[in-house]
């Protein structure tokens, strides 16, 4: 279908499926500050002003836009000429990642049209339909804050700079008088059977203002290097990019939490036109990793396939599909028959310990790290002491011992986990990734891939959010 929009002023006529979120048709036409987030309008990074309203282009069709004007962050302000509420973002240190930067701010900029000059409360009731997952919501309030009183004519100071106002525990700050005072401790494997680890040092706090005048860095808040290119949402994350002829990747996902496959049939996926590649476990070679990207020797052991006859748990991987479209990839996700030869599930931590208790891994490839123990579906045994233990509980007023679970947690960078591949000029794959390991991703694929490390390009641009999500090695190899 054809629709007409006018973004940030220019007038467009544009071919879109009627199925397209407005999400992808602004991105596929190079707004990239439009971020891609959930896909279902929860977490606001793809917020964009639909004739001056906030709203979210993941959840909009082409037919919700279709005669409507669109400003994205592209169209509110250039590196000359920032906007007001970009000035204010950079200045007030309101931006760490990035990835939310633009959905904040033109929340706000909506808000301003209407309430020059907003209550710090109605400023956290504009900002609430984008998540943070960095920064959090102080920084950014006070930002807005400073930005509607200079929009309206007034000279406020910068918000105290974060550096100078967090509230600093005597006993974890950092003299910077004396920094070569009680070095770190070592942190050495002890034969993959326990860590340990030194007492930390104790570091004397600095006051805060305490830096010498004429530093003009150290000790003193800074605007962020890349600030101003974040709160234009320039391109600057992995998918910030679409290369000429770029294929979509999904992945086809298990189900059932343990099952062989008996049967795996993907010739009508494969005869969908648009499809280019149905990859299942009888395509690869069968090369044994480990998805944690840590130094060697990775503590765990290996124990992954990038595809493999046997599925462990729902959401396993079972097929690799690639396509001219994520929507041709996806509708030929559903055209794969795979028929699965169930096995007992593994349900429970305490009944996988048991004598008669199914097996996850009981391929012959495993290779087991320090305690691993496959037969008793024991992964790894980490011992973990911190200074002297026993002296600790010698003088100890109270000792608890008990037994704790806790859940599975994901860290929910705002950004996806991405990947995007191809064959330089040089013969090497390059793969961009939202990644914060590029050297475990490289050291990690290279004998999944069949290739030498020096083969291998990773580049890492700025990432969305990560903590420590992003150490897997997820879908690198997937994308290649
Ligand atoms: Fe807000 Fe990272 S700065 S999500």
């Amino acid at each position: 279908m054809q629709i007409r929009l006018t973004v940030n002023g220019e007038h467009k006529e544009l071919q879109v499926e009627p199925n397209e979120s407005l999400l992808r048709i602004l991105r596929r036409h190079g707004y990239f500050g439009v971020k891609h987030g959930c896909e279902t309008g929860d977490c606001g990074s793809c917020t964009i002003l639909l004739d001056g309203r906030p709203v979210t282009s993941c959840t909009l069709r082409p037919a919700d836009a279709d005669g409507h004007a669109l400003t994205t962050i592209e169209g509110i302000g250039t590196r000359s000429n920032l906007h007001p509420l970009q000035r204010a973002f950079v200045e007030a240190g309101a931006i760490q990642c990035g990835y939310c930067t633009p959905g904040m701010i033109l929340s706000a900029k909506a808000l301003l049209e209407t309430n020059p000059a907003p209550t710090e409360k109605e400023v956290r009731e504009a900002l609430k339909g984008v998540l943070c997952r960095c920064t959090g919501y102080v920084k950014p309030v006070q930002a807005v804050l400073l930005a509607a009183a200079r929009m309206r004519g007034e000279d406020p100071p910068l918000p105290t700079p974060c550096a100078e106002t967090i509230p600093i525990s005597p006993d974890r700050d950092i003299d910077l008088s004396s920094p070569q005072d009680e070095p770190l401790g070592e942190i050495p494997w002890n034969g993959g059977t326990g860590l340990a680890v030194q007492a930390p040092p104790r570091i004397r706090a600095a006051q805060p203002g305490s830096a010498p005048e004429h530093w003009r860095v150290v000790g003193r808040p800074e605007v962020k290097v890349d600030a101003i290119k974040l709160a234009l949402g320039k391109p600057a994350f992995a998918d910030d990019l679409e290369l000429r002829g770029m294929l979509h990747a999904k992945i086809l996902h298990s189900p059932v939490a343990h099952a062989k496959i008996k049967n795996i049939d993907v010739s009508k996926a494969q005869r969908l036109p648009g499809v280019r590649c149905v990859l299942t476990y009888r395509d690869l070679p069968r090369v044994v990793y480990s998805t944690a990207g840590q130094s060697d020797p990775i503590p765990g052991p290996l124990d992954t396939f990038s595809l493999d006859s046997k599925v462990r748990f729902v959401g396993d991987r079972v097929a690799l599909v690639a396509a001219d479209s994520v929507e041709i990839a996806e509708s030929a996700l559903r055209l794969i028959e795979v028929e699965y030869q169930p096995l007992p599930a593994v349900l429970d931590p305490r009944d996988s310990l048991k004598e008669d208790a199914p097996v996850l891994h009981d391929e012959s490839e495993y290779v087991p790290f320090g305690q691993s123990d496959p037969l008793h579906n024991i992964a790894a045994a980490i011992r973990i002491d911190i200074g002297d233990v026993e002296a600790g509980f010698r003088h100890a007023d109270f000792i608890f011992e008990d037994e704790y679970l806790v859940p599975k947690v994901q860290q929910a960078s705002i950004e996806p986990h991405v990947a995007i591949t191809w064959w330089d000029e040089d013969d090497r794959l390059v793969i961009r990734t939202s990644t914060q390991v590029p050297f475990h991703v490289r050291r990690i694929l290279a004998p999944v891939l069949g290739l030498q490390d020096k083969q291998i390009r990773v580049i890492k641009p700025r990432i969305g959010g990560g903590f420590g999500g992003k150490q897997e090695v997820l879908i690198e190899d997937a994308a290649a």
